[in-house]
């Protein structure tokens, strides 16, 4: 029993992660934080300064003798200057906070962007991935600041709360419970419904990834085409207005019984109030309180009323944005399970052997295996080609190979030494691919070659080579600004090609690479016969010794491979030289050979 309930108060202290954010915030603006904290215990203080000499005032004003009266300017003085002081430190507060604000926004919004980069591929394969980092973006980055704000707001106002209490005591000491008792229920109220939205967010967040989707099937540009033709456009639109409307009417649904429990409980404050101001009306009929204190109590119980209600409220605040800043850190907890360890080895300097040992690939979040003992032999200087139906798991093969996944069984040795031993980003560096689905950034034509050595010396003359030997430059030397030009249509004077034209650009890319390892999925898939040929021609010249793997179902992008292995259904079934495996009458030859298709349509 007692286990669970210490059990019970660990699990509180983690969602509430007061002191990791006050610790986050403090290291990424120490200074700022600090001045911020000081200016407002300079309001507050202030504040106090200024309703002290005003009290003051008002005792030497009722017991004033005309020795005394010169005085009382100095009260007056000292009362209009704290209220100066405390408007000027107001001021200056409020501009410190939003200085250490926008620095700690900034920052929040750079990690949630290195967590997205540092997680493996493995992640972005999974929904509840997605949701997690759809409800850190929802949070915002503002989040762990508002969560400090709320906590200084709260201080300030207990701190002037106290202030103001303690005059309420000399009245009568039994008004300051009273007010607690009046104002507790409001806020209860409200940290349980925020408690409530918090859990529908939650539940909501995959249908909330669904109508962001459905509307950014609407409105881009790579859909425009189809939605248009297939007349998709009124049914996305009325399915995205159905889920919105789900949506809302579960949120409004908590949104009204918020309002009537936020209703009652301000009804029940509000009389409350007025009952207080009844039991000291009370009090004065009875002769227990004097017209003076009667006077000081409606200066100051108002406002002590007032006082402790925005105490309620900086408390339900920070509630509210203590458990947005849960789902951020739910983030930045995420570990990836590739990750760039340290103490890891560097990848040698020299040409590279790999070697596909008995390797067995399941995806996660899969029950069939996509590659079963896998055994290829890549030697430097060599090109091997692989080949098989869709879906045979040629691809997956390249995601294992560049280490976006390590397999579930066997192992891949870059000259003999497990790659897992090697650093990531050393590895990495040494693997260059054009994947099937390569990408398209709207960068200049200089910048979309660059990315494939982002951290190496550029030179101008490497650009052209590489741009030249992919055949992207038969295009790019017409454009008026030819390799400045912007690609793509999303920004301002922006050149969109044709697929095969962008395709040529993400060759260019992998070959300006000085990779050891070159990787072809289907990389010229959308160049015609004749750029496909004069590609080929120059390849094997071009990659000297470092090693070639190229996936094609084109039979003149593979015949020249010095060994080519076919993969069907997941294991390789056949290898050998064009030559050889044309003999062997196997798969290659079913997808190859348009002899023996004719014989054996199966
Ligand atoms: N991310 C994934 N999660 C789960 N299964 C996947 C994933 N990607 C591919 N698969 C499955 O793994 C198998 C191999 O897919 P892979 O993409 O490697 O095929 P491929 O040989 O490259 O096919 P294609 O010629 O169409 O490009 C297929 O059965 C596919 O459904
Ligand atoms: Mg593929």
């Amino acid at each position: 029993m007692s286990y669970n309930f210490s059990e019970k108060i660990k699990k509180l202290k983690s969602t509430l992660n007061l002191r990791r954010t006050i610790s986050l915030v403090w290291s990424v603006a120490p200074k700022w934080t600090a001045i911020s904290l000081l200016m407002v215990v300079l309001e507050s203080g202030l504040f106090f300064a200024s309703l002290y000499f005003l009290k003051i005032l008002i005792d030497k004003l009722a017991m004033r003798t005309p020795a005394t009266d010169h005085l009382l300017v100095y009260y007056v003085l000292a009362a209009g200057l704290s209220a100066i002081l405390y408007a000027v430190s107001k001021a200056i507060s409020s501009f410190t906070t939003e200085v250490q604000a926008s620095k700690v926004s900034e920052y929040i919004d750079d990690k949630i962007h290195a967590s997205a980069i540092e997680l493996d591929l493995s992640f972005y394969e999974s929904p509840a991935y997605f949701d997690i980092l759809r409800r850190a973006r929802e949070a915002g980055p503002d989040r762990p600041n508002a969560v400090i704000t709320n906590l200084v707001e709260t201080i300030k106002n207990s701190m002037m709360l106290l202030a103001l209490g303690s005059v309420l005591l000399t009245i009568d000491w039994f008004l300051l419970p009273l007010l607690v008792l009046f104002v507790l229920p409001t806020m209860l109220v409200r940290i349980f419904f925020a408690g409530k939205l918090h859990a529908l967010r939650v539940k909501q967040t995959s249908l909330e990834r669904k109508s962001l989707y459905l509307s950014g099937l609407i409105t881009s540009d790579t859909s425009a085409k189809e939605i248009r033709i297939l007349r998709l456009g009124v049914y996305l639109r009325d399915m995205y207005l159905n889920i919105r409307l789900n949506l809302l009417s579960e949120k409004l649904n908590i949104g009204r019984k918020s309002t009537i429990n936020e209703i009652v409980t301000t009804v029940l404050a509000t009389a409350g109030f007025f009952a207080c101001i009844g039991y000291i009306a009370h009090g004065v009929v009875t002769g227990k309180t004097s017209v003076g204190d009667i006077t000081l109590f409606l200066v100051v119980f108002p406002q002590s009323f007032a006082q402790m209600q925005s105490l309620s409220a900086s408390i339900s605040r920070l509630y509210q944005n203590n458990i947005f800043v849960t789902s951020i850190f739910e983030l930045f907890d995420l570990k990836p399970n590739i990750a760039d360890n340290e103490g890891t080895m560097s990848v040698p300097d020299e040409t590279l052997d790999i070697e596909i040992k008995n390797v067995d690939f399941i995806y996660p979040h899969s029950q069939q295996p996509a590659l079963s003992n896998i055994n290829i032999h890549i030697p430097p200087g060599k090109i091997i080609a692989i080949v098989g139906l869709n879906g045979a798991g040629k691809s997956t093969l390249i995601k294992l190979l560049s280490r976006l996944y390590d397999p579930t069984a066997g192992s891949i040795t870059l000259n003999g030494v497990d790659i897992k031993k090697f650093n990531l980003t050393d590895y990495h560096k040494q693997v260059s691919v054009v994947f099937q689905d390569f990408g398209r950034y709207n960068f200049t034509v200089n910048d979309n070659i660059k990315f494939g050595n982002i951290d190496g010396e550029h030179s101008e003359e490497a650009i052209v080579e590489a741009a030249k030997h992919s055949g992207a430059h038969g295009y790019i030397k017409d454009f008026p600004d030819g390799y400045k030009t912007m690609m793509g249509r999303l920004f301002d004077d922006g050149h969109e090609v044709s697929i095969g034209q962008w395709q040529k650009l993400a060759i260019a890319r992998a070959l300006y690479s000085p990779a050891q390892l070159l990787i072809l999925d289907e990389a010229t898939s959308a160049l015609d016969a004749l750029s496909e040929r004069e590609f080929f021609q120059s390849f094997r010249q071009r990659i000297g010794q470092r090693a070639a793997l190229v996936i094609s179902h084109r039979v003149s992008s593979v015949e020249h491979a010095d060994y080519i292995y076919v993969i069907s259904n997941g294991k390789v079934t056949q290898s050998g030289t064009h030559q050889e495996l044309l003999k062997m009458k196997g798969d290659y030859a079913l997808l190859f050979n348009k002899d023996v298709v004719k014989s054996d349509p199966a």
